[in-house]
């Protein structure tokens, strides 16, 4: 993705932020005049507002990924941290998250916020994906000598192959309100890392998100 575009993204969170600033007072001031029941429309536009700035900020992180140190990384221990945040998401839609590791696994060489990135995005869509009463089953464990694997397993609504074979691209997404760039920075992060993301699923059963990354 282009400088261009990027700066372009950058230009147009400017007169958002003042929209929004312009926003908010106009709510006070219907509040202030009496006309509560009119802020509802306020806070739709706010809301708006908020989901393009969303839209803007994953699109700069896509298009220029920040710099960050890479560091001797012990996967499981960063997987373990961010499950802890995770988890009650989980519980809240009631879809029951478990964890298995491999002990003892190598380290490999990384960046961790972007690899918490990676994840965070996976198990979101995961979650999305899973109705209440369904399952997220991750495991970590070594492929061969060159790389360790990460698998990130739900019992979801799965995909088409259609859909299958496009969900790497930026802005596609199935969903409402999605802005389909999750898994166009993941597969970045990843191939950054001279990694891989492998997937499988199955319309109905689930689908299976599998992260290989090389050992240090
Ligand atoms: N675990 C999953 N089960 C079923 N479909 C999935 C799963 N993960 C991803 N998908 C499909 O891949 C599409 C792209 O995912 P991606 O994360 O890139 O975008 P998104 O989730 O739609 O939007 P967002 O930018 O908010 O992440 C999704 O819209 C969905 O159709
Ligand atoms: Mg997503």
């Amino acid at each position: 993705i282009g400088e261009l575009a990027a700066g372009m993204a950058h230009e147009i969170r400017n007169p958002l932020t003042s929209i929004r600033g312009f926003m908010q007072l106009l709510k006070q001031r219907l509040l202030a005049v009496g006309m509560g029941a009119e802020t509802l429309y306020s806070d739709y536009a706010l809301e708006e507002i908020d989901r393009a700035n969303t839209i803007i900020t994953d699109f700069l992180t896509l298009a220029k990924p920040k710099e960050e140190i890479w560091l001797l990384i012990d996967i499981n221990e960063l997987l373990d941290k961010m499950l802890q945040l995770v988890e009650n998401q989980a519980v809240l839609r009631g879809v029951c998250l478990t964890w298995q590791f491999t002990t003892n696994l190598p380290k490999i060489k990384g960046k961790a916020d972007a690899l918490v990135q990676v994840f965070l995005n996976i198990i979101a869509n995961a979650l999305q994906a899973t109705p209440k009463g369904g399952s997220i089953h991750i495991t970590t464990s070594q492929l061969d000598d060159n790389m360790l694997i990460v698998s990130i397993q739900d019992t979801g609504n799965g995909m088409s192959s259609t859909v299958r074979e496009r969900i790497f691209a930026p802005f596609y997404s199935t969903k409402e309100g999605g802005t389909g760039l999750g898994l166009a920075l993941c597969r970045q992060i990843v191939e950054e890392h001279n990694g891989e993301i492998q997937v499988t699923s199955a319309l109905g059963e689930g689908s299976c998100f599998s992260v290989l990354l090389p050992i240090a």
